[in-house]
């Protein structure tokens, strides 16, 4: 006994003076180039060899639906919503967007693998494949995962060919009436081919607990998990570095037993503290050796904080109570589909941080894990959720299918895949699932609120209910830490009193409806309205028979300062649940986005900006274009953190406006419902809680489109092939006027160092491709969406349209 430990301490003292040799650790490949692809059931399609000159070359983050067709009996579902009040069955069409998802698609893709890899362990991993996947390995079986969201690993060596080819196929199955909004198709997210020594650190094989955090110090728990199959000696070395890569912490442990965990701890004096507002992060780099040879090296970035949930005040973010200012987002991305592209994920949460969101309700599936990055880098407070369905089912073909031999699998998928995210402060265990109507649902709960737990202790549970007071009498909301709440805004000072002990936040609010640009009269609240033309009022008053306007909510939240916060639903419009037009073609994306699907903000952008951030903000809507409509009345609203605001039309006063309590409408938003529309123009000032003026905006009515204005988010691109600029196309007058009823058909030309990747322009009720050269303006504008090359150069893009004066922007693709 005496002899190992005095073995050991040599090595230990030995490994500490010795200059490590290296054997080649880790090497992860990205797999995305060079796959091949074929829809249909295809026979010896996984074969090592098979006749692959009909399939498709693809790239891989891969949506095979996408570029097809919109046809309204793509999916079209005999279905009763009873979360949305149906009583009867309805026809649903365009409720998961009209796209060709169903199938069976194949994919191919010929591995680098050689006789110099032979010792080594080779795994592959996929982030997501959409759906029931099936992989094999030169034609051998090697495993499935059939939900289409959750990240998997196979462990493939044994199959492997060291000396000749390997293929590797995968095999994807979709259903219809399998989702409530659009699922995508393909392998959508990242696949990796990863070769380790055969000791290595387990997939997600590194978790780091920060168990106490003060601005003085902070202790770090590290567990890693070693794959060691003959037991042998090893050293770990973790070491801790900030965000500029200094060290600020080390330690290391020896190991013999074979023992699958090794638990370290360290401490951090004066900690750089990680929260949405300042999202500093660390990385600890995980080393195992073993005779001082270096065998696998890994990096887990972290965040140092401490996130607290108590009743009477809601979230607490290293002692500081933080409201949760947050959207729910589907995973699509819009004209892009399912595919995922870091650089649109990018855009889409620099518009949210702009607005004041600070966090994000990753809806209702387990996210791709760029989210998750960019939400630790950028700064929001997410929260993972796993499922919108147990066993009791809201589709033929959901996911209660694969509930009782998948959601245990899933759900520690996704906890142990996102466990290091400092951006996660919950796991949600379900969204209205149907189990809050019966008597043992609460079992379910506790059975997947037990697997979280035993997955990671350190953060709450959640489920988000409809069916409030069943979550509550059927012993549901008792059984997940911090019960959710959709669309309840009117029981949160009921709930609080009845359950003092309960934290309460909107899980899910307001679902109010709007296209962008579409201002209809009279602006007057309604639920469930619908219209000739498919659109919804961008004043923003309509929305549906089981939700709220934003104002409601806020005025719940703001008389219930114990209210954690809550989730928008939605931040962007997304793929499929057209409501209120579920049962009218051609709508095939939804009306609840801040923002429209081509990525483009909505008026409701500003109200949430005027609540949520600290910025000034002044907005003024509607245009002021109005033909025939001269000398009648016109609404003018206006979204403003400023204390007050006065209304010119022409020049004439329409009097100053304060914000006024005692009417629901007034409270959030400064309204002239008697202003009277004259072309010309339409000045509204902000004054400062002095009386003096502060801002000013003007909107003119416009005269005829006459040319094209392009914008764009970014100028230099990343010469990836994934880096992607938003250019925003807005058709204007012949002095720069937007014309805002404008629906121009625009044609681009691309040259140089990148491509039309896609199109958009927000119109929820447009059948053109998202993958064209061309689109329509929606209210005077739309998006093209242009992706770099992986070369260096500029990119020109060149805007056209019949009549009006074409624009270009030129946008550089470099290192
Ligand atoms: C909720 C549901 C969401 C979406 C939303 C529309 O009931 O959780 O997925 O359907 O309604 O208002």
């Amino acid at each position: 006994m005496f002899k190992k430990i005095g073995f050991l301490l040599l090595t230990f003292l030995i490994y500490q003076h010795t200059v490590f040799a290296q054997a080649i650790p880790r090497e992860v490949t990205v797999l995305d180039s060079g796959w091949l692809f074929m829809k249909g059931e295809i026979e010896d399609a996984s074969a090592l060899k098979t006749n692959e000159s009909g399939w498709e070359k693809v790239s891989i983050p891969h949506d095979w639906a996408i570029t097809g067709d919109f046809n309204k009996n793509n999916d079209a579902q005999e279905v009763k919503v009873i979360e949305d009040g149906e009583s009867k069955l309805t026809k649903k069409v365009g409720r998961t967007g009209g796209l060709p998802f169903e199938g069976v698609g194949w994919y191919r893709k010929h591995l680098g693998i050689s006789e110099k890899d032979k010792n080594k362990t080779i795994n592959i991993e996929f982030d997501g494949a959409m759906s029931h996947a099936q992989i094999f390995l030169n034609g051998k079986f090697v495993g499935e995962w059939p939900y289409g969201y959750s990240s998997f690993a196979f462990d493939i060596t044994k199959y492997i060919n060291f000396s000749g080819d390997n293929v590797l196929a995968v095999r994807l199955k979709n259903f219809w009436e399998s989702s409530r909004w659009y699922p995508g198709a393909g392998i959508y997210r990242n696949v990796r081919l990863v070769k380790t020594n055969p000791i290595h650190i387990e997939h997600w094989g590194t978790f780091v607990q920060t168990p106490l955090v003060t601005r003085e110090k902070a202790t770090l728990k590290i567990e890693t998990s070693i794959k060691n199959p003959r037991n042998s000696i090893i050293q770990l070395v973790t070491k801790v570095y900030d965000k500029d890569n200094l060290q600020v912490a080390t330690t290391q442990s020896i190991d013999s037993s074979g023992k699958r965990k090794i638990v370290q701890q360290l401490n951090i004096n004066k900690p750089n503290l990680w929260t949405a507002a300042t999202p500093q992060l660390y990385y600890a780099q995980t080393s195992v050796y073993a005779n001082n040879i270096l065998l696998d090296e890994y990096k887990t970035p972290f965040g140092i904080r401490k996130i607290e949930f108590k009743p009477s005040q809601g979230m607490l973010v290293n002692g500081v109570k933080t409201k949760l200012k947050g959207v729910c987002m589907h995973s699509d991305l819009g004209p892009l589909g399912m595919a995922i592209n870091k650089a649109a994920l990018r855009y889409r949460l620099n518009l949210l941080k702009e607005m004041g969101c600070n966090a994000i309700r990753g809806t209702h599936n387990p996210q791709a894990p760029e989210l998750l990055e960019l939400c630790d880098e950028m700064g929001f407070y997410f929260i993972a959720e796993a499922f919108d369905e147990w066993k009791n089912p809201k589709l033929k073909n959901g996911y209660h299918l694969l509930f009782d031999d998948w959601a245990k699998k899933d759900l520690e998928a996704m906890i142990l895949r996102n466990r290091n995210h400092p951006s996660v402060i919950m796991y949600s265990i379900g969204n209205e699932i149907r189990e809050q109507g019966s008597k043992d649902g609460y079992k379910v709960a506790q059975y997947l609120t037990d697997i979280c737990h035993q997955t990671d202790s350190t953060r709450p549970t959640t489920a988000a209910f409809n069916n409030w007071d069943a979550a509550i009498k059927n012993g549901l909301a008792n059984a997940v830490d911090i019960p959710g709440w959709n669309y309840k805004p009117q029981f949160y000072a009921k709930i609080h009193k009845d359950y003092p002990n309960w934290v309460v936040y909107g899980s899910e609010t307001v679902s109010t409806v709007s296209s962008r640009g579409a201002y209809e009269l009279p602006a007057e609240p309604a639920q469930m309205k619908t219209r000739a033309n498919n659109q919804s009022s961008s004043y923003d008053l309509e929305y549906c028979s089981w939700s709220q306007l934003p104002d409601m909510e806020w005025q719940s939240q703001d008389k219930n300062d114990f209210v954690a916060g809550e989730f928008v639903w939605t931040g962007f419009d997304y793929l499929g649940e057209p409501t209120p037009y579920g049962s009218i073609w051609p709508s095939k994306s939804s009306y609840f986005g801040i923002i429209d699907l081509a990525g483009i903000p909505k008026d409701r952008y500003f109200l949430y900006q005027s609540k949520w951030s600290a910025k000034k903000v002044l907005h003024v809507l509607p245009h002021w274009n109005w033909e025939g409509k001269e000398g009648q009345i016109v609404p003018v609203y206006v979204y403003t953190n400023y204390p007050s605001a006065e209304l010119f039309i022409n020049g004439k006063s329409y009097g100053k406006k304060t914000f006024d309590k005692s009417n629901l409408l007034d409270t959030y938003r400064l309204r002239w419902e008697n202003a009277v529309y004259q072309p010309g123009e339409l000045k509204v000032i902000a004054y400062d809680k002095n009386g003096n003026i502060a801002d000013k905006q003007i909107i003119k009515t416009a005269g005829k489109p006459a040319k094209i204005v392009l914008s764009t988010d970014k100028t230099d691109l990343k010469p990836d092939g994934k880096d992607l600029a938003f250019v925003t196309v807005s058709v204007t007058d012949k002095d720069g006027n937007l014309c805002p009823l404008a629906n121009n058909l625009v044609n681009f030309k691309i040259n140089g160092a990148g491509n039309l990747k896609a199109v958009g322009n927000g119109n929820p009720a447009s059948l053109e491709p998202f993958e064209a050269s061309f689109r329509k303006a929606f209210y005077g504008k739309c998006m093209a969406i242009v992706q770099s090359a992986k070369k260096d150069g500029p990119i020109n893009i060149i805007a056209e349209s019949e009549g009006l004066n074409s624009a270009s922007i030129k946008i550089q693709t470099s290192n």
